[in-house]
């Protein structure tokens, strides 16, 4: 059967992006053969405009149906006053919650022509090429008990760290296939030092290995010193796998080993559907960009490379999905920039459309 897409272009700068991509789309189907059933809906500000809700229920269920999830952006200064019920993000929130998409993957990845953007040295990081896997859904900030009580006469604030076997075990599964797709090698960080959830991390992490994917290279770091190695040596990695609380810290480290807000793509993976892909939601790490919207200067490529993640992790295709990150490469190497990407020294400055144009053309070229 057709792979199917539903694409959720969103507010602000979610729709300016989400145009280079479509066009990306046609082009595979166009000159690779491969052909997507794309359906596109609205989500966020422009759904609470058109049905006075930021998703609606027939949304939603078309969400659970696809193979994978596109979404651009939602927000921005026109919804800030609306009811928490029906904000833009709460389209966002219900979809990764009934989707239960507890596998959180974020990307750090260094094009060599912008390793100059980093805060680290440029070998640092030229050509980095990791994943952070963090746990979604469970951990310390869903745990109970919780709240602010009062022993004697002062207050405690307290959040429960509770991590199920079963819910170790789906993020070490997720883990290890991803691994599989990549450099085929997995470091699982937690403090079992100190923490007994973290101690059945380690157990929990080890056995699935060994009984389900001895044939991936684990290794275990106390979070601590990961956060250290991570900063110090981050190609030593390639898959991180880590909890809800960790890998917030540790993805926002590793993003900021790359540089621009709009080179970061993403994904939530869920349990296998019955034909055994993932539910799976790919999106930009930047939200709707109200200060640039509708200016031509959105960088599409955060958007570009989720969609790249979508033909690696959904479908299969991490030959088709390398041969878009080239692509990217070979555009940025050509000196070609977005507004927010240009450095001192220059390049070509171009539009949202001529960063799609100049993507497309360098496909045409591999
Ligand atoms: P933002 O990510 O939208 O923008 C932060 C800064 O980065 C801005 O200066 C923006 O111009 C720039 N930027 C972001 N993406 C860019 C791109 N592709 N190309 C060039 N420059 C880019 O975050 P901000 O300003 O905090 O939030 C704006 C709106 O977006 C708010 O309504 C917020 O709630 C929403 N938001 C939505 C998210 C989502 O849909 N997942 C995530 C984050 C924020
Ligand atoms: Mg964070």
């Amino acid at each position: 059967p057709t792979p199917s897409l539903l694409i959720l272009p969103g507010d602000g700068i979610g729709p300016e992006v989400m145009a280079e991509v479509r066009r990306i789309i046609d082009w595979y189907g166009a000159k690779r053969g491969l052909v997507f059933d794309v359906t596109e809906d609205l989500v966020g500000g422009c759904a609470y405009d058109a049905h006075g809700t930021p998703l609606t229920d027939a949304t939603m269920a078309k969400a659970q149906e696809v193979d994978a999830v596109l979404l651009g952006a939602v927000g921005g200064p026109k919804y800030d006053d609306l009811d928490f019920s029906v904000k833009p993000e709460r389209g966002l929130l219900r979809l990764r919650k009934e989707m239960d998409l507890y596998a959180n993957l974020r990307p750090a990845q260094c094009f060599d022509a912008l390793a100059d953007f980093s805060s680290l040295k440029r070998e640092v990081v030229a050509g980095l090429d990791i994943l952070i896997l963090r746990e979604l859904t469970s951990g310390i900030y869903f745990g109970e008990p919780r709240g602010i009580i009062r022993e004697g006469n002062e207050r405690v604030g307290i959040n429960t760290q509770r991590y199920t076997e079963s819910e170790i075990a789906r993020i070490a599964r997720s883990a290890f296939e991803l691994a599989r797709k990549r450099s085929n090698k997995v470091c699982s960080m937690e403090k079992a030092n100190v923490m007994e959830s973290g101690i059945l991390w380690r157990q929990v992490v080890t056995e699935i290995h060994q009984a389900e994917y001895p044939d991936v290279e684990l290794s275990h770091m106390y979070a601590d010193a990961g956060a250290m190695q991570l900063s110090r040596w981050p190609k030593q990695f390639d898959v991180i796998v880590t909890d809800n609380l960790f890998g917030d810290l540790l993805s926002d480290l590793a993003a900021m080993l790359t540089g621009s807000l709009g080179m970061l793509p993403s994904a939530s993976l869920g349990a296998p559907m019955a034909n055994g892909r993932p539910k799976a939601l790919y999106e930009p790490v930047h939200g709707s960009a109200p200060d640039i919207a509708g200016q031509e200067k959105a960088n599409p490529i955060a958007c570009i490379l989720s969609f790249a993640m979508a033909l690696r992790y959904s479908f299969d295709k991490g030959d088709e999905a390398e041969r878009l990150e080239k692509a990217v490469e070979a555009v940025l190497a050509k000196g070609y920039r977005t507004p927010d990407l240009m450095a001192a020294e220059g390049g070509t400055q171009v539009t949202t459309k001529g960063m799609g144009d100049a993507i497309l053309a360098a496909l045409d070229e591999s």
